[in-house]
């Protein structure tokens, strides 16, 4: 509370220009500290000469407020002490109600949270080494304006590493650095659609993209699924596409060539924008990645990436690859809102990146995610009933889509969520993938972030969450 009321003391400003005398100014704002409850009934000022430096006064001037307050009864003076906020101010006002806000929800992740990298594996020494270089003698241009489009050698690590990655080949001039998929999706829709335009997403899809372009003012419009990923309807005068076409979030397929070709087709006939999300497609574990859509075409997709799941959601960084004629639009609109992705790591990420490290950390999770996959498929074969949950190996990813088999076939998914959120496991219902919650039920369990130990408890958990049976959830 000292420590507050020191620093209260400290933001006090005085106007040596105003008419008023500065023992005035400086009474009414100590006045003003008691009454607003920022200097609390016992608490003791700093020693008049102190005061009088703190502020850039005179010391008469720091006496005279003091006096008049003690003489109006706010302050106590007690000899050989110094001066106190009197500890009974009875025609103070009530305290205001505490601005207080409510407690943090807990941030440790629980197990199947999907969509986490297990962050306690990046090499941390070797990141903050290249944070401690790139900030202990700072590039003069990192304490400028920074560039609305980013840091320009972390766009073109980024460059190379799609290049090498995801078979795109682009100009780091190309690379916007953003601070999340989602601005990412915001931005698009500013520089790219207007109000009411319509954009086709992908049903089940991702929540945040599809709340971004409602916030935006567009309508988003379902397209239905089979196992080939999104289907097209055959005339459609939407404006844009947001597609997960290298791995369909949540349910993972992959959407082959023919269909690809199909989207381009519709895209490059209508003038329509398509944005291709690509979230994770590093991670897989059998077979040769599909190259991104964009690979087949830079015309008219627009490719997004994010560092979420590649190193941590924490970090805030993504970007997006624009074919060139749209470059000049995003600066604009960039330069309208102001870049939100910090400048901080930017070139610590770059250099991480050239030096090789970001490659092998990739390759590393690889490994570990597909065993952690495997371990998970393990414990619930080996914890539960062959008819509760149908899960199948997945080529990619990190979480696991299992369809509730003829033994639950009475329980509703959104009843296990809640149930097993009461037994310490975040398990996404699959029906609430869907804008409606109406979708086929079936449960979403993470993976990557959890060891094959932590897996095994959460399956056994789960396992006795499910053998409740369906009795009705008790809140
Ligand atoms: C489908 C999908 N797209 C994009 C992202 C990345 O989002 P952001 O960069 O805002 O963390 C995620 C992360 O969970 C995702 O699941």
């Amino acid at each position: 509370m000292q420590t507050n009321l020191n620093a209260a003391l400290l933001a006090i400003s005085l106007d040596r220009s105003a008419p008023e005398p500065l023992h005035l100014q400086l009474t009414e704002a100590l006045r003003h500290l008691i009454l607003s409850g920022q200097a609390l009934p016992g608490a003791r000022l700093p020693a008049s000469r102190q005061l009088a430096k703190d502020l850039s006064v005179s010391r008469q001037t720091a006496l005279t407020a003091l006096d008049q307050l003690v003489a109006e009864g706010y302050l106590d003076t007690r000899q050989g002490a110094g001066c106190f906020v009197a500890s009974d101010l009875p025609h103070l006002a009530p305290p205001a109600p505490s601005l207080t806000p409510p407690p943090e929800p807990p941030v440790a992740y629980r197990p199947f949270q999907p969509g986490i990298p297990d962050m306690t594996l990046l090499p941390h020494a070797t990141w903050a080494r290249h944070l401690d270089r790139a900030w202990r003698h700072p590039n003069p241009d990192l304490l400028a304006m920074p560039n609305p489009l980013g840091w320009p050698a972390l766009r073109a690590a980024i460059a190379a590493h799609l290049m090498a990655w995801r078979g795109i080949d682009c100009a780091p001039g190309q690379v916007v650095i953003t601070s999340g998929a989602t601005e990412t999706f915001e931005l698009l829709a500013q520089a790219l659609l207007q109000t009411g335009d319509k954009v086709l997403v992908e049903q089940p899809g991702f929540a945040p993209m599809r709340a971004a372009l409602l916030r935006a003012g567009l309508v988003p419009v379902s397209m239905d699924l089979d196992e080939d990923g999104a289907q097209l309807a055959v005339e459609s005068n939407a404006r844009a596409v947001v597609l997960t076409p290298s791995r369909h979030y949540p349910l993972g397929m992959t959407m082959p060539l023919p269909r690809r070709l199909a989207f381009l087709e519709w895209a490059a006939r209508t003038s329509a924008w398509i944005i291709e999300d690509d979230y994770d497609s590093e991670f897989r574990y059998t077979g040769t990645p599909l190259p991104a859509l964009m690979s087949l075409g830079t015309g008219q997709t627009i490719y997004v990436g994010s560092f979420s799941k590649l190193i941590s959601p924490a970090l805030r960084l993504a970007y997006m690859v624009l074919p060139p004629s749209l470059v000049e639009p995003i600066r604009q609109a960039l330069a309208e809102t102001g870049p939100r992705a910090s400048l901080v790591p930017q070139p610590a990420l770059a250099a991480f990146m050239d030096s090789g490290a970001f490659a092998t950390h990739l390759r590393r999770m690889r490994r570990v995610y597909a065993d952690r996959q495997k371990a998970l498929l393990r414990s619930l074969s080996r914890h539960l009933p062959e008819d509760a949950l149908i899960a199948e190996p997945d080529p990619s990813g990190m979480h696991l889509v299992c369809r509730l088999g003829p033994a639950l076939a009475t329980i509703r998914d959104t009843d296990i969520s809640e149930r097993a959120a009461k037994a310490g496991l975040t398990v996404r219902a699959l029906s609430a993938y869907w804008p409606d919650g109406v979708g086929p039920t079936g449960l979403v369990l993470g993976y990557a972030a959890f060891s094959a130990e932590q897996l095994d408890g959460a399956v056994q958990r789960l396992a006795a969450v499910l053998h409740e049976g369906s009795a009705p959830v008790s809140t």
